[in-house]
Parts: C-alpha cells; structure tokens; sequence
C-alpha cells in the first residue's frame, strides 16, 4: 500500500515521466525479468525507470551470486524509497552488495561496460519521438552482443490515443511508431500479453544479434533500425 501511495503521488508530481498510476504487477514483473531465468554467470543486469521497485523484486530474485545489478532511476523520491528497500526489506538487503542504484536520467548513465540484460520500464508512449530515439539509441548501445532488452508497453494505446487525439499528437504518435516499430521488426524476438496489470501490458523481447551494432538515429531516419555487422561478415553470411 505504501508502494501505491508512492507511485501515485510521483504520477501526480511528475506525471510525464511516471507515466503510470500504480507499480507493476507481479506478473509484468515476472515477464519483464523472464529473460533472466536462462544464461550463464555472471551476469550485467540494468534496470531503467526501476520506481518503487515492483520490477526489481522479481529480478533480484532471479539474481545468482556472481551477477552484477545496476538500476537507473530519474525520479528523487523514487531513488530513497529504493535505498530504503536495500537497507531494510530481506530480499532487497541479502542482494546488496551486487546491487548499485544510479540517480540520473538513463541518458547520463556512467556505465563501466555494457550489459547481458537491459529491463526498462520507461513510459515510452509519453516522450517526444526524438527523445525516444536517443533513448533507444542508448538502450541499444548499451546491450552487449546477444544481450537481451525487455520493455513495456500499456496494450493498443498508441492506437486508443490516435483515435482520440489532435493533430499534433497524431503527428506525436506517428514519429514514435516511425522509430518504434522498426525496432521491433529487427530485433524482437517475443511478445508477452499480461492481462493481469492495470492497465493490460505487452512485454517487448530484443535481442541484439551477435556480430552487429545498431546505427544510432537509423530507424527514425530510413525506416528501418539498420543493424551493421562489426565482425566483417557480410549481411548474407558471407
Ligand atoms: C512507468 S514507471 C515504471 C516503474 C516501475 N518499473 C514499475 O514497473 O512499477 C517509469 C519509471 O521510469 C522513471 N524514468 C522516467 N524517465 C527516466 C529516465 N530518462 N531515466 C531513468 N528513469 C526514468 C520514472 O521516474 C519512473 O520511475
């Protein structure tokens, strides 16, 4: 309960990053962490836009001794509740040490080298599309080869909101699916449909395949996220 009356007063403080009314559920948790279930140790996890936590308790517990968890979160007020957690919940305080929590936008992130596995609860459909596309830009370099992203998205509300909205935010939304929607051609491997979340979530899988690097800005520019190959293998394999 605590954790809702959190959330909801950062979605009324700050209701363009928030972007929801209420933490995730149990079970989009538990798909947004499912990519965690497999792989060998050590890991590099981040999570991005982690709130109040709801997301960081399914991967902490998917967490082995020797991965290493890094969480990025904007919001100030987000970032104590979350200190709170590693200082005082069980779960939260046995992980600690392979644990860092960074206070900054995901954009200004320092990481140190790049990750096996990016979960990202960032409220995309909120942003301007040339936000979105650095944020991908950055999400995507900092994947590591085969490295997997896992993000959200609220069920058909690009849709819904065309239906129901102006021009410029039609204009808004088609320069996201622009970006968007290449991406996902490229790179998704799976989709999940939680239904119990409110609102109804899909869960986005992406995997950068071995071998090639995403050309930053390519996708809202030439329609296609034009992946590059880095190890001198020619797109046809040869
Ligand atoms: C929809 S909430 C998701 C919270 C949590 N992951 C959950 O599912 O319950 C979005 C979160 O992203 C954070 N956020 C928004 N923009 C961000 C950015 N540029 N960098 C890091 N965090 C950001 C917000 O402060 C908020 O905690």
């Amino acid at each position: 309960m605590r954790d809702h009356i959190s959330f909801f007063r950062e979605f009324r403080r700050q209701f363009h990053t928030t972007g929801a009314v209420a933490p995730s559920s149990r079970y989009l948790g538990r798909a947004l962490s499912s990519q965690l279930a497999d792989g060998a140790a050590p890991r590099r996890i981040l999570e991005v836009g982690p709130g109040t936590g709801a997301v960081t308790r399914q991967i902490i517990r998917r967490l082995r001794p020797d991965d290493r968890f890094d969480l990025v979160e904007l919001n100030e007020a987000f970032v104590r509740h979350l200190e709170g957690r590693f200082a005082g919940d069980r779960e939260f305080v046995a992980v600690r040490s392979q644990c860092q929590v960074h206070h900054c936008p995901l954009e200004e992130l320092e990481a140190d080298g790049q990750y096996d596995c990016i979960v990202s609860g960032l409220p995309l459909n909120n942003f301007a599309p040339d936000v979105v596309q650095s944020i991908f830009d950055r999400l995507l370099e900092l994947l590591a080869p085969g490295g997997t992203l896992s993000y959200f998205e609220y069920m058909f509300v690009r849709r819904m909101r065309r239906m129901t909205s102006g021009r410029a935010e039609r204009q808004r939304l088609a320069g996201l699916d622009a970006i968007i929607g290449p991406v996902l051609t490229e790179m998704r491997f799976r989709r999940d449909w939680i239904f119990l979340n409110m609102p109804p979530a899909w869960v986005q899988h992406l995997r950068l395949p071995e071998g090639v690097a995403p050309v930053p800005g390519a996708a809202a520019e030439t329609g296609t996220a034009q992946l590059h190959r880095t190890d001198g293998v020619s797109a046809d394999g040869v």
